[in-house]
């Protein structure tokens, strides 16, 4: 077994965000509009799953684009102080680093205001080093459709080459942007081993409104092991030897749900690094998850692996009784 440089390599959006709270509806009414705090915070589903990785305790290639702005030069910053490897991440003079302002409301509603010329939109396939993939065991596609320019042939080419290396393929999606169908990325779903949607998503690209039904499609596109997202009921998981539910975490209190797809990944793809059975890594995908709904922001949450192995000891705990009889 050759050593290699890192453990994972994590292809998707790095922005910044500037969330605003609370904002009412009534903010154009008044000149000035006082809210509690702006701060800037990184963002991006591959810059947020890069953050908790490595804080799981393993090394993090993140390949994207930014540009070579403030926000962009905040991203990398963030990315030197949390020891995420920048190597692969280009920064463009030409492109403008995609920022999110987030208005949310004093009861959670929100809405996002963000740029169409941003790196997000702009982030393609030749932005891409392929030589990378040799130096990892893990591909993670962090957001298919988020970055709107990786259609099925780009993802096909990425995919392709990463199992010429042999690397396993994980990928999550978002809603498509520009009202991509399921016959879209097909082909591009028969290369990934584990798929992360959540069930709304699932239900969109599919046009199924059943559990089973939604990930039978989404399997039978190919793609080894479909873990669906079922919010506080954990996950449904789908393969060739057939299905079955993963629970939640019991007892959370969620406050904040931004990000925990990405926790979610992050986790799972930690337990995949050390070697855990699936139903394990299911189950360490969902303490990471349920650490970070109870905080603020998608990297609030999860600051050390301790704090998502404290849940794991919890998760045994609660569900002892069960396992038992
Ligand atoms: P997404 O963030 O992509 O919309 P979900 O809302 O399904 O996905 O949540 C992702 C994961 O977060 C779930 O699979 C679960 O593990 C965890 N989670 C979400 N809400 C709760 C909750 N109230 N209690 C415990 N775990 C939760
Ligand atoms: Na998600």
């Amino acid at each position: 077994k050759v050593d290699k440089k890192l453990d994972v390599i994590i292809i998707g959006a790095a922005i910044v965000d500037l969330p605003l709270r609370p904002v009412s509806k009534e903010v154009f009414d008044v000149v000035s509009y006082p809210v509690d705090g702006i701060t800037m915070t990184i963002g991006g589903d591959a810059l947020n799953e890069s953050t908790i990785i490595t804080r799981l305790g393993h090394r993090v290639g993140l390949m994207s684009c930014i540009g070579v702005d403030v926000p962009g030069w905040f991203v990398i910053d963030h990315c030197k102080s949390n020891n995420i490897d920048t190597t692969y991440i280009k920064q463009d003079p030409e492109k403008v680093t995609s920022i999110n302002v987030g208005l949310v409301a004093a009861d959670g509603e929100r809405t996002f205001i963000t740029n169409r010329q941003g790196s997000l939109w702009k982030f393609c396939y030749e932005d891409l080093d392929m030589s990378a993939l040799k130096d990892a065991r893990i591909l993670s596609f962090a957001s298919i459709f988020n970055n709107p320019l990786f259609d099925n042939k780009a993802l096909v080419s990425v995919f392709s080459k990463a199992k010429e290396e042999g690397m396993i393929i994980c990928a999550d999606m978002v809603s498509p942007k520009l009202d991509e169908k399921l016959e879209d990325i097909r082909e591009a779903l028969g290369y990934i081993d584990y798929f992360f949607p959540n069930f709304e998503e699932a239900c969109e690209l599919t046009g199924e409104t059943e559990e089973d039904r939604v990930a039978d499609v989404i399997y039978n596109c190919g793609v080894k092991n479909v873990i669906m997202k079922i919010g506080k009921r954990g996950c449904y998981i789908r393969n060739a030897e057939g299905s079955m539910i993963v629970p939640a975490c019991k007892g959370v209190t969620a406050i904040d749900t931004i990000g925990a797809g990405d926790n979610f990944a992050s986790g799972f793809i930690t337990a995949l690094l050390e070697g855990k059975e699936l139903r394990e890594c299911a189950v360490y995908a969902n303490c990471t998850a349920a650490v970070s709904v109870q905080y603020v922001g998608a990297t609030g949450g999860v600051k050390n692996k301790q704090m998502v192995d404290d849940m794991l000891a919890k998760y045994r705990e609660d569900y002892k009784q069960q396992i038992n009889e």
